[in-house]
């Protein structure tokens, strides 16, 4: 079994953007400039986007941050966005998930120019990515893919499952795992709540992707002998033994798992690291007019 060290590929990922933006700096180029939008005080929320502003740093990028209580309106978030669409200083931007209840998720995704669109949400930059185009790729699911790169592990011609259907993991990463292209050339088979015997279906799988958010889902006797086992899960449970009160669980039963695997995720530091690293890469693009002018 091959421990997947998604901190150690980030690490380097990231200094070969720093490469890149001391050379665009030295040429006389802008820096790269994202923004991120941080409505409220959810706990992850705000660990993954303060994550972002120092790997912005380690990058070489500019970037800003912008807050808001979370009894913002959903009209002067929107102003915002417009805002953010036509300063032509800011390369890229994002708006961290989950808002609150009260805004329209999807009437902000929409807001954004698909060409700042650096999270790779905008229906613009989906379309583009399922018909093989170039577009900005969601952060998570670019980043396993990068990992599979990196790692060398075939993926042609094998049969891949992604267990759970979001728009920002299960349903890009299927997308991706079926793509002519190296990684991809998967079969791929997508299951969800609904789906009947997800255990059969898993112990068929040469890469499982598991992005359920259901701690410890993946046990196992659902896995084959040799599987590559990717582990999205990254579920706050409560550790009276850490400072911050809580541990993060990945969706796989690693103990268990990890000894039947050619390859494996640990929780944290495999797809963690890669999905902000994946958004570094996005905002270079952007820095770069690289996919759109
Ligand atoms: N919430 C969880 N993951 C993400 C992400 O990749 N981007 C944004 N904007 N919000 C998120």
């Amino acid at each position: 079994m091959q421990l997947i060290d998604g901190k150690a590929v980030a690490e380097q990922v990231k200094q070969e953007i720093a490469a890149q933006v001391a050379a665009m700096v030295e040429r006389g180029e802008k820096r790269p400039h994202l923004a991120a939008i941080l409505v409220g005080h959810d706990g992850g929320s705000e660990t993954y986007v303060a994550a972002k502003v120092k790997a912005c740093e380690v990058c070489g990028f500019k970037s800003t941050l912008i807050r808001y209580e979370s009894d913002i309106t959903e009209e002067i978030l929107l102003d915002k966005v417009a805002e953010l669409n036509n300063d032509p200083d800011v390369d890229g931007f994002i708006v961290q998930l989950p808002l609150p209840k009260h805004i329209n998720e999807q009437h902000v995704i929409e807001a954004i120019d698909y060409r700042k669109d650096v999270d790779g949400f905008h229906p613009i930059n989906v379309g583009r990515m399922s018909i093989g185009l170039p577009c900005f790729i969601s952060a998570t699911p670019n980043g396993i893919m990068e990992l599979l790169k990196r790692y060398n592990i075939e993926t042609r011609g094998k049969k891949a499952v992604v267990l759970g259907r979001s728009n920002i993991v299960g349903k890009p990463m299927a997308t991706l795992l079926m793509q002519k292209s190296n990684p991809g050339d998967c079969t791929v088979t997508v299951c969800h709540s609904h789906t009947a015997n997800i255990r059969e279906e898993c112990l068929q799988a040469d890469i499982i992707i598991a992005a359920l958010g259901q701690p410890g889902f993946v046990k196992a006797d659902m896995v084959k002998e040799g599987a590559v086992i990717i582990d999205v899960g990254t579920t706050r449970v409560p550790d009276a033994t850490r400072k911050s009160g809580f541990r993060l669980s990945g969706d796989v039963r690693f103990d268990e798992v990890a000894p039947k695997c050619s390859y494996i995720t640990p929780v944290p530091g495999g797809v963690g690291p890669m999905t902000i690293c994946s958004l570094m890469k996005n905002t270079l693009l952007a820095g770069q007019k690289s996919i759109y002018k």
